[in-house]
């Protein structure tokens, strides 16, 4: 049996078209069923739905073969116990800096707010910037309207959050898209099973 670890929305469907072109299609909707083990059209292969963030871990453990994760979940875990064979390319956005459109630009010391605290520390570091990360789990727009920070580091994809919040986009710190990963021991063990798998998904990226 391979499992595969998938969260709900916008990667799960992303990636449903990539994962019928496998012959994997589940046989519930995990937008309407509370189940968190979905069996699939192929007996070999079951889907586990579970949080975006928590996908490295399962994948680490071994509780699942392989994960579709993004790749700011992956560089904020730290994701160097498992492979990284393919970029889906679904779920594109950027990993950006953004402050309130009056807000003068970023010197000294500044506070941040994010649920990136690794990548933030990292990337005000390299900047030369003393910054003081402040953790939060969403909304993270907020932060600059009420006071809490002076920037924030979040994902865009339109824009349109910031917008509707009187924020703009400041410096881009990467461009992100959701990975394919695979638990280390289950790339040997499952080999060929796996390798098929990311042939026929290696084409199908490549052509839409
Ligand atoms: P969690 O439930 O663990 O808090 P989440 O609410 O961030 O995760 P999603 O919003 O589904 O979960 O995001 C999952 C992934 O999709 C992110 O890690 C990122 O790679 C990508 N993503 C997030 N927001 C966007 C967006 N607006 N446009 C495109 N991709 C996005
Ligand atoms: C993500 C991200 C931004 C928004 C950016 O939130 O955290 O808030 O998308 O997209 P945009 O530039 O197109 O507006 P999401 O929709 O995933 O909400 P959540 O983080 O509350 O789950």
């Amino acid at each position: 049996m391979l499992t595969i670890a998938v969260s709900k929305g916008r990667i799960y469907d992303e990636a449903l078209p990539l994962l019928a072109e496998a012959g994997i299609i589940p046989t519930d909707d995990p937008n309407t069923s509370r189940k968190l083990i979905l069996a699939t059209t192929r007996a070999d292969v079951q889907l586990v739905i579970i949080r975006a963030t928590d996908v490295p871990t399962f994948v680490e453990y071994g509780a699942a073969d392989l994960g579709i994760a993004g790749k700011d979940v992956l560089i904020e875990h730290g994701a160097e116990n498992l492979y990284e064979p393919l970029d889906l390319k679904i779920a594109r956005c950027r990993l950006m800096t953004a402050a309130h459109k009056n807000a003068p630009p970023i010197t000294g010391r500044v506070r941040v707010a994010t649920k990136y605290v690794k990548i933030a520390e990292q990337y005000f570091a390299a900047q030369g910037v003393q910054a003081e990360i402040i953790k939060l789990y969403g909304s993270m727009e907020l932060a600059p309207l009420v006071g809490l920070a002076d920037c924030i580091v979040d994902l865009v994809e339109t824009g349109n959050t910031l917008r509707a919040n009187d924020l703009e986009p400041r410096e881009l710190i990467m461009h992100i898209s959701s990975r394919l990963v695979v638990n280390k021991a289950a790339m040997k063990m499952k080999h060929q099973v796996i390798a098929e798998l990311l042939a026929q998904l290696e084409r199908k990226v490549a052509t839409r």
